[in-house]
């Protein structure tokens, strides 16, 4: 992970302030690299990053991180899920690390995002969560028409239903029926976590409204070491929309939505 703090003066109608601190988790390589990177450039021109260890799957290390977070960096406005597992090769399916997988990729991401929400800092308009997430994780991509209603019924869907969807869906590879439930074909231990990760960051957004805003970012295939290298477009370009998104203006700052590269676009595509 990394931390950055814009602590010189930031350039002309920058809204972010001497102070502004942003958590970038995964930021040792890949997107998240390339992203803490852009994301100093486009705040001073300078990189000033601290690096600090961090697993999200441990709750241990969340809880310091957190800690560290508060008694020693004062809080934080901005931050960016972006750390994130697949153990798919490009045309396979295998379900062989799902647990980790869901562990990592949504378990981790909710776990820091509810340590760390207490210590935003709150002022108008500034405080900011994006999840990197994906578009195999889209309700398209869902085969079971009553979990693809469960998900659809915003009014109804709550943070207990969607982890007891990953849940089943880990009882499943365990007892080696997931293949009956019609969950997404393609990738389909890295689409369920990202599809639990899209529905609770829409509910997260609607709980938070006015305080914290939080949206999704899905890069688009990109070539990263989750990639084995394979991609259209590079991790420093989809780090760069990923920094734009993340500094988006409070003006420009919606909630609640999905962005496909710099695009928002709905959660379901259906
Ligand atoms: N590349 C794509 O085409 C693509 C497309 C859509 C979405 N995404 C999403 O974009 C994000 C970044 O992916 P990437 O392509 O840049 O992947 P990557 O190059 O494989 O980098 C993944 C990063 O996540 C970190 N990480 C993994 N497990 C962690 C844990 N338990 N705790 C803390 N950090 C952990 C890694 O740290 P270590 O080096 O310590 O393992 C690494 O820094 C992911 O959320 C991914 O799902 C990527």
């Amino acid at each position: 992970m990394d931390c950055s703090s814009s602590k010189e003066t930031p350039p002309h109608k920058a809204w972010w302030t001497g102070e502004t601190v942003a958590v970038v988790t995964g930021a040792n390589r890949g997107i998240g690299h390339a992203l803490a990177a852009a994301a100093e450039l486009r705040a001073r021109g300078l990189p000033s990053v601290r690096f600090r260890r961090l697993d999200v799957t441990d709750s241990a290390s969340v809880a310091a991180f957190a800690s560290w977070i508060r008694d020693d960096v004062g809080g934080l406005d901005i931050l960016v899920n972006n750390a994130g597992v697949s153990f798919n090769e490009i045309d396979t399916n295998s379900v062989e690390h799902a647990e980790t997988v869901l562990k990592t990729n949504f378990y981790g991401a909710k776990m820091l995002i509810e340590a760390l929400l207490p210590l935003f800092r709150r002022s108008s308009g500034t405080s900011r969560i994006l999840n990197l997430s994906s578009q195999l994780g889209l309700l398209n991509k869902v085969r079971d028409p009553s979990l693809r209603s469960m998900l659809l019924d915003e009014g109804r869907l709550t943070e207990q239903q969607v982890e007891a969807m990953a849940s089943r869906f880990l009882a499943q590879v365990k007892d080696g029926t997931w293949q009956d439930h019609g969950w997404p074909a393609v990738w389909t231990d890295y689409a369920v976590s990202k599809l639990a990760l899209n529905a609770y960051s829409r509910l997260l957004a609607a709980r938070l409204r006015g305080a914290v805003a939080v949206n999704c970012f899905c890069p688009g295939f990109t070539r990263t070491d989750m990639t084995r290298g394979w991609g259209k477009r590079t991790a420093e370009e989809a780090g760069r929309v990923a920094a734009g998104l993340a500094l988006l203006p409070p003006a420009d700052l919606p909630t609640g939505k999905f962005f496909k590269w710099s695009t928002p676009q709905l959660y379901s595509k259906l």
